[in-house]
């Protein structure tokens, strides 16, 4: 499915664009942000190349993921990311992260909503899962209040900034009506 758009309230999830190469750099280039997930902070020529390969990922057939832009919808300007990696078994793994003059202002909630909608109706997916750090008080807090279950935790999950991380497993599952 290309190009995706979905329209919320004060958001837009929508396919990365060259131009979001400066706004990105807020998110994968701020060391406070990246602490929190699985790969180091990024230079700006290190993020051009990964946004061409992402871009160029979203066209192929088919998705391995759906990895989208957090725009504000009046400036359509960048101000997160949020992804949904595909596995077996209808199952999806949820990721995001949101630039950090943003935080605390209700945009992870409203783009995981709109996220979890997507996956869930769109993709057809049964079960969404999501990884993250002990530590990481403000995406625990994230996802209990989008309804999902910490479900146990993965030793030595991840290598990131120098070190191998254990991470809480949290998955929510599709209940239809
Ligand atoms: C996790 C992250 C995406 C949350 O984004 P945000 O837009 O600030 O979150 P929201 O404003 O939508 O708040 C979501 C919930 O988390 C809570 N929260 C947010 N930051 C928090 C913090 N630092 N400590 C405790 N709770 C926090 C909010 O109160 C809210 O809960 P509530 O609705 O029950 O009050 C953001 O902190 C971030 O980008 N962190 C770095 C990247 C990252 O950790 N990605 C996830 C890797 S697993």
């Amino acid at each position: 499915m290309y190009p995706v758009r979905i329209e919320g309230g004060r958001i837009v999830l929508r396919e990365f664009e060259e131009r979001d190469l400066e706004a990105s750099m807020t998110v994968v280039g701020d060391p406070d942000v990246t602490v929190f997930l699985s790969f180091d902070t990024r230079t700006r020529e290190e993020q051009a190349e990964r946004l061409a390969a992402d871009i160029a990922r979203a066209k192929t057939e088919p998705r391995p993921d759906y990895y989208l832009a957090i725009a504000d919808r009046q400036a359509d300007e960048l101000i997160g990311f949020i992804r949904i990696g595909l596995g077996g078994h209808r199952s999806g793994e949820l990721g995001y992260a949101i630039r950090k003059d943003r935080w605390r202002q209700g945009y992870a909630v409203e783009a995981a909503q709109l996220m979890l909608g997507f996956g869930f109706e769109a993709l057809a997916l049964h079960r969404i899962q999501a990884a993250c750090g002990p530590d990481n008080l403000a995406s625990q807090a994230l996802l209990h209040r989008l309804g999902f279950e910490c479900e146990g935790r993965m030793r030595d999950h991840v290598f990131t900034n120098g070190g191998w991380r254990d991470s809480l497993l949290y998955a929510t599952l599709h209940r239809p009506a």
